[in-house]
């Protein structure tokens, strides 16, 4: 396993999704085995994936109803762990003491020699979103350049920081992903450099490569597709293989 990467903004609609799948999708093209993990009672990621959200999910098995490795469906697509509305309940049902390292455990189980996994998580900092923290070894911050995200960056940062000092000290922040991006707008470049000096502050940085505003993303979502499947040739999809590029270039 080279890295197990969650995708968190605790705001809903700020590209999370989009881009578990768009990373997943770009990494498998590469060539390394993906593993999408879907946390959101939404499921979203899971009907870009195309895959059955009755067949199990991380709730199904952080509860031992079912296996991890049972529950993984294996598709064309991708291989991955559903997402399904039960997962709205997690906080009600997730009561053990030792509740935040379930999903660390579970992961742990995997037979299959997965080289990412990926975690789409809900717009919440639940149980599912913390469990996800404490099993990663990175996390990635989506954003969009604008001021409701850039008090949304602050709070999200200081949960990954108490997660870092408590229960995971190798958790690494890759970066910041500006999405739904407008390069030309004044707006967006100005709250760009405001979100440069939040990273610094943070000790993280922007990614270099921002994900831009288009219409594709929208109709890939409803054709339930992802994007570098439904459109590789479109410039949203050349920014989120830009994206990948960068991601994999940081690594070494
Ligand atoms: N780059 C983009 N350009 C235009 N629309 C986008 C882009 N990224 C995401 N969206 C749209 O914004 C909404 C929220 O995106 P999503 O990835 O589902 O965010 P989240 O998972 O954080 O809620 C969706 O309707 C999606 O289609
Ligand atoms: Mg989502």
């Amino acid at each position: 396993m080279r890295e197990i990467v969650a995708v968190v903004n605790q705001k809903g609609g700020s590209g999370k999704t989009t881009t578990v799948n768009a990373l997943g999708i770009g990494l498998k093209k590469k060539g390394y085995k993906v593993l999408f993990i879907d946390l959101d009672g939404q499921a979203n990621l899971t009907m870009a994936i195309q895959a059955d959200q009755s067949k199990g999910n991380m709730l199904d098995v952080l509860t031992k109803k079912i296996g991890i490795n049972e529950a993984i469906q294996s598709l064309v697509t991708g291989d991955i762990l559903a997402g399904d509305e039960e997962l709205f309940k997690a906080d009600i049902v997730i009561t053990d003491t030792n509740r935040e390292y379930a999903m660390k455990e579970a992961i742990n189980e995997l037979c299959n020699e997965y080289d990412y996994i990926v975690i789409d998580t809900p717009p919440a900092l639940c149980i599912l979103t913390i469990n996800a923290l404490v099993a990663s070894s990175s996390v990635i911050i989506v954003s969009q350049a604008e001021k409701y995200d850039l008090n949304g960056v602050d709070r999200v940062y200081k949960i990954i920081d108490s997660i870092q000092k408590q229960r995971n000290k190798d958790l690494v922040i890759r970066g910041i992903l500006l999405t739904m991006f407008r390069e030309r707008t004044r707006l967006n470049r100005d709250f760009a450099r405001l979100m440069h000096e939040i990273a610094k502050k943070f000790n993280t940085k922007i990614f270099k490569t921002t994900i831009r505003d288009s219409i594709v993303v929208n109709e890939a979502q409803a054709k339930n597709m992802p994007i570098l499947n439904y459109a590789p040739k479109s410039k949203v999809a050349k920014d989120y293989e830009m994206f990948v590029e960068e991601f994999l270039g940081d690594q070494q």
